[in-house]
């Protein structure tokens, strides 16, 4: 199950995670990524890192074909009639003509749902990203991009992992065949706290880190995107294909969740209950 599929598209249910990742190390680390298989890179306008995503992609040789990639835009950058050209600056940066995914990275505290999303429609049809999705989007603005955008969306990335529950996003998302991808999937590292996991690991000669992500990818509709600026870790975080959790051990995990959101901003949007 390396692979998923969505609206006919098929991608890697695991991808790299490139926030922090910058300068040559992050450019080493990216590349690294890229030699052992991982074919879904994850970077953001925000994460001033395009560039080394560039120069690893070109370095690695591969085939652009080959490769998912995903870009946001700022917050801060979704005035519709600006949305074409910091497209345009960040394909630059990445040194491609498209990127397979583009998201806005948050919704806006201040321009309508509506008007941003008719704008990436627009850089869609001129072949700057095949896929949109969406990113921070909570049920309620998601019900109104699903009602403006023209066409199927393809993913709404937002912060999942065992000790935050998503039920309310989920259950939208699958219900209109658009995937959730996880970022933050290793609660940045707390997850190795959880004796649970131990256990869980332990039982499969796993880490802690490889049965979350394997908890993460083994439920549908969810793609993972994990971070790591170290290269036995990039490893580590990949081999998670040569096992399965039961559904026993699933719901051990799920019965972790709870509401410890890591990520929150002043311009976040007002979060769904965890129910
Ligand atoms: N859309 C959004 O608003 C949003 C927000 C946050 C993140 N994201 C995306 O999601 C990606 C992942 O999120 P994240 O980077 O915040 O957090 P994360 O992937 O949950 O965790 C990364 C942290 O865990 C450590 N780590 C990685 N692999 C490990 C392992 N096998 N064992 C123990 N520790 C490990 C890393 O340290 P080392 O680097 O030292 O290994 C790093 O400190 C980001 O890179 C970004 O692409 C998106």
């Amino acid at each position: 199950m390396i692979h998923t599929e969505i609206n006919g598209v098929s991608l890697p249910v695991l991808g790299f995670g490139t926030y922090h990742l910058r300068g040559p190390e992050g450019v080493r680390a990216i590349r690294h990524a890229l030699d052992i298989g991982y074919r879904y890179v994850d970077t953001a306008a925000r994460y001033e890192n395009e560039e080394e995503v560039g120069q690893a992609i070109a370095e690695s040789g591969l085939d652009r074909d080959r490769l998912f990639l995903a870009t946001k835009l700022r917050y801060t950058d979704l005035e519709p009639a600006s949305i074409e050209q910091k497209v345009q600056e960040g394909l630059k940066r990445l040194r491609v003509d498209h990127v397979d995914l583009l998201m806005p990275h948050w919704p806006s505290p201040e321009i309508p749902v509506a008007p941003i999303m008719e704008a990436f429609a627009k850089v869609r049809d001129k072949g700057y990203a095949r896929h949109i999705g969406v990113s921070n989007f909570p049920t309620r603005h998601m019900r109104e991009a699903i009602a403006a955008f023209d066409g199927p969306l393809f993913a709404n990335q937002v912060e999942y992992h065992p000790f935050l529950r998503q039920s309310a996003v989920l259950e939208q998302l699958r219900a209109h065949g658009i995937l959730l991808t996880a970022a933050v999937p290793l609660a940045r590292g707390a997850i190795d706290a959880e004796p649970v996991l131990h256990e869980l690991a332990a039982a499969h000669g796993k880490t802690t880190a490889q049965i979350t992500l394997r908890w993460l990818i083994q439920q549908p509709g969810v793609t993972a995107i994990p971070k790591s600026g170290q290269a036995e870790r990039i490893r580590q975080n990949f081999e998670i294909f040569d096992f399965a959790l039961s559904d026993d051990e699933m719901a051990r995990i799920d019965a972790l969740q709870g509401d410890r959101r890591l990520v929150d901003t002043h311009w976040a949007p007002e979060w769904d209950a965890v129910s």
